[in-house]
């Protein structure tokens, strides 16, 4: 549907967010492979991670959700043969995917008209040299079918910074003989890192290579998932950029490998807190606090900080329209290859709105400071475009038109609701 956005005075109040997508389709992919009860509080209830849940019914698992909430997964039968549709959650496609070939499942695993533009060969090739059968469509995407099997375990330096495909090769590894090894030259988030150890599994981090042993015993836990940084990333940048704002996000996860964003920020002037700190089962937990700030155009181009921002940089790009000075963003091309082509649909949406934004190859550079102006733009079938554009929208004069607005479902349904709670 199309939304029209009106221009915010200020941004203010207290909001949870919806649970961490990412950690929420790792405690339930793991659920399959784990001895004893494996209960998940706080499970994010958006549509990608619905998919997860879907996928591994699809499967044979228990998914249940109990009276409190609280969600159970247990395996003891898998269906030998299925076809899994992802819809829009590349997550999904690639844990599901190298679940099924350790499992020794033949299955079809397909997604939505977006995800099937996506590479899956990034996944398809390690899983195939572990001894799966795999097919691609042509130009390496999806439908993929798999035939797996017996699987070997490798050691694999991945040619694109990925965490999806670090943990996909960690699931397939622990049902694979030997041991796995993925090496990193680029550190990514360590979601699934930070949970096998929650289950009882020996995950060996030395230079930039996590190993696990195939066989290793993965023991149901208790897993709490903190508020989406993903998320929270919307409101903290609204507030920093309205005046006479501020925000206060309890229970945010706050894992450093999700929170280049704030690092930058900071960087640039922001004002941003952390508090009331602490790691249950690993994964940092903080309030997150930030208010009105005067910003200052930087350079973003350290690999890691890429990696730790990538799925927050179409809202740095917003943040760097109220900069004063020049903010380039260099090595990110791995963003033309998310939802929809992220460079070109934030350059196309915040350029129509007055912004100064040059598109790169691998990056993006914003001059700023611009007083935005409302026009008519595009969600892209993107949902973090979508959410994005929405701030570019309180920060501009005038209306702003917003297309396929219910895009956002698929990483925040509330996500109008909670934004209309807080602005005035
Ligand atoms: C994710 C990893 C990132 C990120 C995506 C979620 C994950 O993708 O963009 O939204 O949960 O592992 P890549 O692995 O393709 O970098």
């Amino acid at each position: 549907m199309e939304r029209t956005i009106k221009p915010a005075q200020r941004l203010h109040g207290v909001l949870k967010v919806p649970g961490d997508k990412s950690i929420s389709h790792r405690a339930l992919a793991l659920g399959v492979l784990a001895k004893g009860k494996h209960v998940i509080e706080g499970l994010s209830p958006v549509e990608d991670v619905q998919r997860t849940a879907q996928c591994m019914r699809r499967l044979g698992c228990f998914v249940e959700t109990m009276p409190d909430g609280r969600v159970l997964v247990f395996s003891h039968h898998l269906e030998p043969e299925v076809v899994l549709h992802a819809g829009n959650s590349g997550t999904t496609a690639r844990l599901l995917a190298a679940l099924s070939a350790g499992l020794g499942v033949t299955c079809t695993v397909d997604g939505d008209e977006s995800l099937r533009k996506r590479p899956m060969d990034r996944v398809a090739e390690p899983l195939s040299a572990m001894g799966a059968t795999i097919t691609l469509s042509p130009g390496g995407t999806l439908p993929m079918s798999i035939h797996g099997g017996r699987l070997t375990g490798i050691r694999y330096a991945l040619p694109v910074p990925s965490a999806q495909v670090k943990s996909a090769l960690l699931m397939a590894g622990l049902l694979a003989s030997g041991e796995t090894t993925v090496v990193e030259r680029v550190p990514t988030r360590d979601h699934t890192e930070i949970l096998l150890r929650a289950m009882g599994v020996n995950v060996k981090c030395e230079g930039g290579a996590v190993t696990v042993r195939g066989g290793s015993r993965v023991t149901g836990t208790r897993v709490a998932v903190p508020g989406d940084f993903s998320s929270a990333a919307y409101f903290l940048a609204a507030a920093v950029c309205l005046r006479d704002s501020e925000v206060y996000l309890p229970v945010t996860g706050v894992n450093p490998t999700r929170t280049g964003l704030v690092d930058t920020l900071r960087e640039m002037g922001a004002e941003i807190a952390f508090e009331n700190g602490e790691d249950p089962g690993g994964e940092p937990v903080a309030d997150v606090y930030a208010r009105s700030s005067s910003l200052k155009g930087v350079t973003v181009d350290d690999p890691a900080r890429i990696a730790f921002t990538i799925d927050e940089l179409p809202i740095l790009a917003v943040a760097a329209t109220q900069a004063d000075g020049t903010t380039r963003v260099r090595g990110a091309a791995a963003l033309r290859v998310k939802e929809t082509n992220r460079i070109a649909a934030m350059a196309r949406n915040l350029t129509s709105m007055g912004a100064d934004m040059q598109a790169l190859p691998d990056g993006f550079v914003v001059r700023g400071p611009t007083r935005l102006k409302g026009a008519r733009v595009s969600s892209f079938g993107d949902h973090r475009i979508a959410m994005a554009t929405t701030v570019a929208a309180l920060l501009a004069d005038g209306e702003t038109v917003l297309g396929d607005d219910d895009v956002v479902a698929v990483s925040y349904p509330h996500f109008f609701v909670d934004l209309t709670a807080l602005v005035s």
